[in-house]
């Protein structure tokens, strides 16, 4: 009994220590950016807002009637998979015209696309040759979407990223399995975790060498393992070593929630302003090194929902792109397409709104970085050159104070009108005079220049 108790307990301290092994290496890896990278980080940041896109075959179930469902029905109704696997055979989205999308989201003045090339459900949304569970050669439709995507983003100048989710709800190696996906699957209770990297990591591979030159890829899933058993065995200094071998240029994301990880470029919170954390899962860790991306559902849904009409307003969605820009983040604002491959009215129209106030005071907005003055409950600045854009979102009196000390004012104007504002500088700040009218504007912006 003894001896045997012994062994197990050597054979324990081997899987512990292998496993700290991993979180080491993972954490203390030394990743130096290559100058490509950088150049992309540049370019992302100067871009400043991008759209998301949930669309896979779950999108056919519309949320089954209910709210907070979405691109998790399989889960959330626990649709085992070899039903889960017919709604691809229904998946014919004949109204899906890549150009037509690429207008639209262009007309919002965003200037990146992040899409889902496979989901927590395991479908690809692509041709891929290493599992035939793809929209190629499971659905009627049989066109390559993110092909045709990938075609009309470079006609138009828009970068585009491909979301891979690292949790699967349909591969048979994925085992142990986390805190989703489980027993109403019907996998076999055991699998090879490590092939199923494997088989992640040629997916992978295929986005990279297929596609074209692409932004980067935005991770997602690995929560999943976060208590469970594999939380340090997803090998990611391998596979983020392959994307920038293949890609330099390709920006890296992982949305776990957790500190950024080596080999990471950019970090990102998803539905909280970065830092703010109000939806209690992000972490309140804010990279000052990296740069920073919130996304944001326009309702309350990412994958289309027939009933979620919780539609933003078109202010709330840019007040949220703003106090992004003022925290040094992008705005990254989702759309979940219909089944019919058309994107929903109602956000059609938003796209458009946005982009006319773009046009108008994109520039307090693009190339810019968080200013000098840190989040207010007022609102935020933002930094460009020798300007500082204050953005006043929300304020009711004649004479704000901003606590802007060592600088010397050019000028100060209203935005996108031109006039000048009068100003009256103290010890510890700026005490400027405001137009009440302008105060009625979404976001009244204030545009100092400094000599
Ligand atoms: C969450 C959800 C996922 C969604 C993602 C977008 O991780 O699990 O469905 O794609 O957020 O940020």
């Amino acid at each position: 009994m003894k001896k045997i108790s012994a062994v197990i307990l050597v054979l324990l301290a081997g899987v512990t220590s292998s496993c700290m092994t991993a979180t080491a290496q993972e954490r203390g890896a030394v990743y130096k950016p290559s100058a490509e990278n950088i150049a992309a980080r540049h370019w992302f940041q100067d871009a400043k807002f991008g759209i998301f896109i949930h669309w896979g075959v779950y999108s056919l179930m519309a949320g089954a009637g209910e709210k907070d469902v979405a691109e998790w029905v399989m889960e959330e109704k626990q649709i085992p998979i070899d039903k889960y696997e017919r709604l691809a055979t229904f998946f014919n989205p004949v109204k899906f015209d890549a150009d037509k999308w690429v207008q639209d989201i262009k007309a919002s003045g965003a200037k990146y696309i992040t899409i889902t090339s496979k989901h927590h459900d395991g479908f690809a949304m692509y041709d891929s040759k290493v599992s035939n569970y793809n929209i190629a050669k499971r659905t009627p439709f049989k066109r390559d979407i993110l092909k045709e995507l990938k075609a009309a983003c470079d006609k138009a100048g828009i970068k585009l990223f491909f979301y891979y989710s690292q949790l699967d709800w349909h591969h048979p190696e994925y085992y142990p399995r986390g805190r989703t996906g489980n027993v109403y699957t019907g996998r076999p209770q055991s699998g090879d975790w490590d092939s199923y990297i494997d088989y992640q990591n040629a997916q992978l591979r295929e986005l990279l060498t297929n596609y074209g030159d692409i932004g980067g890829i935005w991770f997602d899933g690995w929560w999943d393992q976060e208590k469970g058993p594999m939380k340090d065995r997803w090998r990611l200094s391998e596979t983020y070593k392959m994307i920038h071998d293949l890609q330099p240029q390709a920006l890296i994301i992982n949305n776990h929630h957790v500190a950024p990880y080596p080999g990471e470029d950019v970090q990102p919170f998803e539905q909280d302003l970065p830092g703010e954390n109000d939806a209690g899962f992000n972490t309140t860790f804010v990279s000052n090194e990296m740069p920073l991306e919130m996304a944001q559902t326009m309702n309350g849904s990412w994958g289309f929902n027939l009933v979620d009409d919780r539609f933003k307003s078109t202010k709330e969605l840019i007040s949220a792109l703003v106090g992004a820009a003022g925290r040094n983040s992008n705005y990254l604002m989702n759309t979940g397409p219909m089944p019919d491959g058309q994107i929903q009215a109602e956000n059609i129209k938003t796209f458009h709104e946005m982009g006319e106030w773009l046009k108008i005071y994109g520039e307090s907005i693009y190339g810019t970085r968080g200013g000098p003055i840190g989040p207010r409950p007022w609102g935020v600045t933002t930094n460009k050159d020798k300007t500082i854009y204050i953005h006043i979102l929300d304020w009711k009196d004649g004479e704000i104070f901003i606590p802007l000390t060592d600088i010397k004012i050019g000028d100060a104007t209203l935005l996108g009108k031109d006039e000048k504002i009068l100003y009256e500088m103290t010890d510890d700040g700026v005490i400027f005079k405001i137009d009440r009218e302008a105060l009625q504007n979404w976001d009244m912006i204030i545009k100092v220049n400094l000599l």
